[in-house]
């Protein structure tokens, strides 16, 4: 691909725009030469005002998710896009969350431009388990672990009954959720159903990928061990 194809695609500006960059010398190599439009060099030889280009493609990102962004590109509010350096929701193939949280849930969320990638986590084949914590407006009543683990919990609207979920006693109003799927406000409606209220839900762990100390707000690029991490714990 043509340095400038690749530069415009990774959200630095119309082709049109990185044209203009080249001509003004401020695309050069490693060693400051002034790199052309259709030269062919390695990604990480290339430097735009002297800093590295931002990764390839086949971008997978960690996110720590904080309460109040939503995963949508179109939302008027905040956005989790608005965590991560302005070009990326330029880029393209486009940068998409693998899978969602509300806006009101915290915690561990990917994404990626690897359609393939996404495909691979998010499928339900996958069965890789998705840990949250919940705090809760009422008390367990102690049947919720026999309801969720049932896997035969139909929530409403659904023409399935939800898949066994996991269900660990912290406190009188905590628990640990662990889900295989990814339905629709899934853990809220879970409690719904069994007359409880969720007031507060972080995602913790996808996978055998955690948060690893990351802070709210806070991202990193993961790499092959983190990705191999990912699919390293499928439920059994
Ligand atoms: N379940 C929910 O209800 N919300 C989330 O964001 C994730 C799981």
């Amino acid at each position: 691909m043509k340095l400038v194809k690749l530069i415009a695609n990774l959200g630095y500006g119309s082709r049109k725009q990185v044209a203009l960059m080249f001509r003004e010398g401020r695309i050069t190599d490693a060693a400051g030469e002034v790199l052309y439009a259709d030269d062919a060099v390695p990604h990480d030889a290339v430097r735009v005002d002297g800093e590295p280009l931002d990764p390839p493609q086949g971008l997978l990102i960690l996110l720590h998710k904080p309460v109040g962004y939503t995963c949508s590109t179109k939302d008027p509010g905040r956005v989790v896009y608005d965590l991560l350096p302005p070009r990326y929701r330029l880029r393209d193939p486009v940068l998409s969350t693998v899978g969602r949280l509300d806006r009101d849930t915290s915690g561990l969320l990917l994404m990626t431009d690897d359609g393939a990638l996404l495909h691979r986590i998010t499928s339900p084949r996958a069965q890789l388990p998705k840990v949250y914590e919940a705090t809760l407006a009422d008390d367990l009543r102690g049947d919720e672990a026999d309801v969720f683990g049932s896997g035969t919990l139909m929530l409403e609207s659904e023409k399935t009954p939800l898949a066994p979920a996991g269900l660990e006693v912290l406190g009188a109003r905590r628990a640990r959720i662990t889900l295989v799927e990814g339905r629709y406000h899934q853990i809220r409606r879970m409690f719904a159903a069994v007359g409880n209220h969720v007031q507060t839900l972080e995602r913790l762990s996808l996978g055998g990928l955690d948060l690893g100390g990351l802070e709210a707000g806070r991202w990193r690029p993961l790499d092959e061990a983190d990705r191999a991490r990912i699919f390293g714990a499928a439920a059994g």
